[in-house]
C-alpha cells in the first residue's frame, strides 16, 4: 500500500493544531523524532550530570537534617534523568547509544554543572537559582507536543518545587547566621546567579550584555528581575498543579 506522506504530514499537524499529544507509535516526521531524541537525551544527561557536584556534599552535610534532604535531592535527580531517558527510548534510541554519544561528547548537557561547587552554600544558590531556572523551561515543557516528555515534565516540576524551597531555605538559614556564613552565601549567590541566568539561553545573554554595555552596574537589577521572574513563575505554576 502506498504511504501518502503528505496527508500524513497534514494529520500530524492537525493533531498538533489542536493541541492532541503525538504518542511514540503515532507517525511523525523524521526531523521531529531527531530534535525530540537530541533535547530529550541532552535533558536527561543534565539531570544525571548535575547530580555529580551535589552528590559530592552529602557527606560533607554540616546536619543529619541537611543530609536527608540533599539525598533525597540527589535521588530525585537520578529519577529525572530515568524518566527522561524511558521517555527517549520510546523514540527507538536505546539508552547504550545515549550514555555513548554523552561518553564521546556527541550530546551535550547544560553547561551549568561545569562549574565547581566550593561551598555548603552552593548547594543552596544550585537549589534555589539553578533549579529555579529550570523550573521555568520545565513548565513550559509539560505543555509540549510529545505525550511521554509532557508527562515527564509534569511529575519533574512538582519535585523541582521542593529542591528550589530546599536551596532558598539553605541560604535564608545563612543569612542569618554568623558573619562568616553571610559571606559564604553572598559569595555562592554572586558566581552562580549569572550562570543560572545562561539556562535561558543564547537571547537573554545577548539581552544582558546589551543592558550591561549601556549601563554600568545593573547586576543588582537584573538579580531583582530574575527573582521576580521566578516568583510570579512559581505561582503561576504552583496554581496549574493544583
Ligand atoms: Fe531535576
Ligand atoms: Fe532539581
Amino acid at each position: 500500500m502506498e504511504v501518502n506522506i503528505e496527508q500524513l504530514e497534514k494529520d500530524f499537524q492537525a493533531k498538533i493544531d489542536a493541541g492532541i499529544n503525538i504518542e511514540p507509535k503515532d507517525w511523525m516526521p523524521e526531523r521531529y523524532r531527531h530534535q525530540l531524541i537530541r533535547m530529550m537525551s541532552q535533558h536527561a544527561h543534565s539531570e544525571v550530570v548535575g547530580m555529580l557536584p551535589e552528590g559530592n556534599w552529602i557527606t560533607r552535610a554540616p546536619s543529619l537534617m541537611r543530609k536527608m534532604v540533599l539525598l533525597a535531592k540527589v535521588q530525585d535527580e537520578a529519577g529525572h534523568g530515568l524518566y527522561i531517558y524511558s521517555a527517549t527510548e520510546t523514540l527507538g534510541i536505546s539508552r547504550d547509544e545515549m550514555t555513548n554519544q554523552l561518553l564521546t561528547g556527541k550530546a551535550k548537557y547544560s553547561s551549568i554543572f561545569n562549574y565547581p561547587t566550593l561551598n555548603w552554600a552552593d548547594m543552596g544558590a544550585i537549589g534555589w537559582l539553578v533549579d529555579g531556572a529550570a523550573i521555568v523551561n520545565q513548565t513550559a515543557l509539560a505543555k509540549c507536543s510529545f505525550g511521554p516528555y509532557a508527562r515527564a515534565m509534569l511529575r519533574i516540576c512538582k519535585e523541582e518545587n521542593f529542591h528550589q524551597k530546599q536551596g532558598y531555605q539553605i541560604l535564608a538559614n545563612m543569612m542569618q547566621g554568623t558573619e562568616e556564613q553571610k559571606q559564604m552565601a553572598q559569595d555562592s549567590v554572586n558566581r552562580f546567579w549569572w550562570p543560572s541566568l545562561m539556562m535561558f539561553g543564547q537571547v537573554i545573554k545577548t539581552l544582558l550584555t546589551l543592558m550591561n554595555s549601556c549601563v554600568g552596574k545593573l547586576n543588582s537589577i537584573v538579580m531583582t528581575i530574575y527573582v521576580s521572574v521566578l516568583l510570579t513563575e512559581q505561582c503561576h505554576r504552583q496554581k496549574q498543579l493544583e
